[in-house]
């Protein structure tokens, strides 16, 4: 059993902390202060992107956390408003002056975008030019589904590091998961705990609000004397993935760290698994467009 974070490899040999903070909906103004506490915490591992519009603020909390930046792993996105080889470089300069840093460890497409699949390949290629040259040391995607990582291995021969996607106990993609796998592709979970249902009040959901309130996961909480939230981020780490809870709450922060002490069964993890719906919360990559979230990342 592990008490430390475990560290995850991706293809491109960089090591990333397997469990991290998320940002997205955290406030510009309350961000710096959670970033530096989730650091002094044991964070090493925070995920931004663009389009949170809360760059400048996690650059504030990294320099204000008191932890070198050699030991931390920082992760942001290029929002598809910005795909293009030209305009993706603009869209990287922007999220590295915002963060006041000289390298970001992970860049990630933030969508894949069917309709326009060249100009997805286009900001692929651009930052795999920022990788080469040293100012990017892993680059992925989001939201890839088979079809979308398949056609972007075809048309570039190259292989993502990671791909983030919407994941938790009501939605796990099969699929996806088996793609990512036989590429070796590192699977990172976005709504790790079951955010999008808090979001979404209209999702299909398996019996109960979200994964926090199911009987299942409240039943094993029991077992272990951890919360329902420690329950369903141990079950991705038990399965090898990567996961990046958000909070703003110093406690929950704190909460969802304190997972390294105790692993599931696998039979636990697959009665976990059997909770899943087939049916997404989140937005469907599929007809993901810009204009899907209408914000202006050049205004920030
Ligand atoms: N690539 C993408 O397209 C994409 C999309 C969405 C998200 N993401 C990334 O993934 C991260 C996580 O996903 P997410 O924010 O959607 O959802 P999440 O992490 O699954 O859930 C966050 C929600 O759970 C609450 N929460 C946090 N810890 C809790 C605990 N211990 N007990 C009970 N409730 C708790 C938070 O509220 P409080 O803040 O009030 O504590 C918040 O409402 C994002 O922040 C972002 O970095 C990526």
């Amino acid at each position: 059993m592990s008490t430390t974070n475990r560290s995850i490899t991706l293809n491109s040999d960089v090591k990333m902390p397997a469990l991290g903070l998320g940002v997205f909906l955290s406030p510009a103004e309350q961000t710096a202060g959670i970033v530096s506490t989730a650091i002094q915490h044991g964070y090493r591992l925070v995920d931004t992107a663009a389009a949170y519009l809360n760059e400048r603020a996690v650059g504030e909390g990294i320099r204000n956390s008191g932890v070198p930046r050699s030991e931390l792993f920082i992760t942001t996105k290029l929002w598809p408003g910005q795909y293009g080889y030209d305009d993706a470089m603009r869209g990287f300069e922007g999220s590295l002056s915002r963060l006041g840093l000289n390298y970001i460890d992970l860049y990630l497409l933030h969508w894949p975008v069917p309709t326009d699949f060249a100009a997805t390949i286009q900001s692929y290629r651009a930052i795999e030019k920022l990788r080469a040259d040293g100012r990017i040391r892993a680059i992925g995607v989001c939201n890839f589904m088979p079809q979308h990582l398949q056609k972007l291995q075809e048309e570039t021969g190259l292989v993502p590091a990671l791909n983030q996607i919407e994941l938790n106990p009501f939605y796990t993609q099969p699929e996806t998961l088996a793609e990512n796998a036989r590429l070796g592709i590192v699977t990172q979970a976005w709504a790790p705990i079951g955010g999008t249902y808090l979001r979404n009040r209209n999702a299909v959901t398996n019996g109960s609000d979200s994964p926090l309130t199911h009987p299942l996961v409240i039943e094993l909480a029991r077992k272990y004397g951890k919360t329902p939230a420690q329950i369903v981020i141990r079950w991705h780490l038990d399965h090898g993935f990567s996961a990046i809870p958000k909070s703003v709450r110093s406690e929950r922060i704190i909460e969802n760290f304190d997972v390294f002490d105790f692993t599931l069964t696998p039979e636990e993890i697959a009665r976990i698994d059997a909770l899943n719906t087939g049916v997404r919360a989140g937005a469907d990559p599929e007809t993901f467009t810009a204009a899907t979230y209408p914000i202006n990342v050049d205004a920030q």
